[in-house]
């Protein structure tokens, strides 16, 4: 399975989605910061992988503390949480991630300071591996929905490499793939920072799944020629009445779904699901910077001066929505009571 991220004991160790589809290489990262410009930079990106990162560079910090009591080492440690929470605002599962660590805390208190840092590194260890279990039973679950022949359009990059392994929506083609049916993956390029063409084919090409690269828009005339038969994309955070929020463009995937009769599904773990947000109006969207609209690979393609945008995310409307894909089953509208169900269930995930 790709490694994309990963506790070793020289530090955390990324795979730098920067230098894919070409170069393969990992940044090994030893200071709480250090993961927080990471996560900034997008060498690693990807809500449920954020999140891990964020629990990994929150017990890296923790175990570096030079703190000789807890309580100095709790200052410390609220701190790298103030960092990490600045990193990226958009995917929930940054602040689910925070929360968990904060939670953990409390319950170590009372212990000495090397149990505390011991206990934090298993905390963001174990978010590691659930994350990979929750994965793999979304797919089991989504696999259902897929069709038993055809093709399925994905947006962005929702797969291994935006968690710690197995993927959200590619988790739901490669379980489809497993249980024998025949998909062929057509993979939205993702403009402006073309996490289709690099990292969604990337990683589908070195598991050997039949993958199409096309630019975003040329959707709709797929969809109009029968190639689409459903869609599967991932979110970075899913509001209480189940508005979506996912790469920028999944908006307009939705809406085509729509005209065309095509089933639209959006897997992602409860962790993405923010039962405090009522819609999709309150979600942050986070905006960046202009010189991934101006440039590609460095080669300025706009003229001199011109106002840019660049929100990396939208909303997708709940009634776009066919059905919501958990680790904890699948959800349908009205999903103002079916995610408040899935979400207070409280059954473990096993791989
Ligand atoms: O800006 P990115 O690359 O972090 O955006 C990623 C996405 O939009 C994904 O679809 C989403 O985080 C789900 S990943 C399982």
């Amino acid at each position: 399975m790709i490694q994309t991220l990963e506790w070793t004991d020289q530090g955390i160790r990324f795979l730098d989605q920067t230098k894919l589809p070409t170069v393969e290489t990992y940044v090994t990262c030893t200071t709480y910061q250090q993961v927080a410009e990471v996560i900034r930079n997008m060498v690693v990106r990807g809500a449920p992988a954020i999140g891990v990162a964020a629990a990994m560079g929150i017990a890296l910090g923790a175990n570096n503390s030079r703190a000789e009591t807890v309580a100095d080492l709790k200052q410390d440690f609220d701190q790298i949480c103030r960092v990490m929470g600045e990193t990226r605002p958009t995917a929930v599962n940054l602040f689910w991630a925070i929360r968990r660590m904060q939670e953990k805390f409390v319950t170590l208190c009372i212990r000495p300071i090397p149990q505390i840092k011991q206990a934090l590194i298993e905390e963001s260890r174990r978010m590691h591996a659930e994350d990979i279990a929750a994965n793999q039973a979304m797919g089991r679950h989504g696999a259902t929905l897929m069709p038993a022949t055809g093709g399925v359009l994905t947006h962005c990059n929702a797969g291994a490499l935006a968690t710690a392994g197995y993927g959200t929506a590619l988790g739901v083609i490669r379980a489809a793939l497993e249980q024998g049916k025949r998909l062929h993956v057509y993979a939205d390029e993702t403009r402006p920072f073309l996490q289709g063409s690099r990292l969604t084919a990337w990683e589908l090409m070195k598991d050997g799944i039949p993958t199409t690269v096309i630019s975003d828009n040329m959707a709709g005339s797929m969809m109009r020629q029968g190639k689409i038969n459903a869609i599967v994309v991932g979110a970075d955070r899913v509001a209480a009445n189940g508005d979506v929020a996912n790469k920028i463009g999944t908006y307009t995937v939705a809406i085509l779904a729509k005209e065309h009769g095509i089933p639209f599904y959006v897997a992602a773990p409860i962790s993405t699901v923010d039962l405090d947000m009522h819609d999709g109006s309150g979600i942050p969207i986070e905006q960046r910077s202009r010189k991934e609209v101006t440039h590609i690979a460095g080669r300025q393609m706009v003229p001199d001066g011109v106002e840019v945008e660049n929100p990396a995310f939208d909303v997708t409307p709940a009634r776009l929505v066919t059905a919501i894909i958990t680790e904890r089953g699948i959800a349908k509208a009205p999903y103002e009571e079916s995610l408040k169900r899935l979400a207070e269930e409280h059954t473990p995930v096993s791989r």
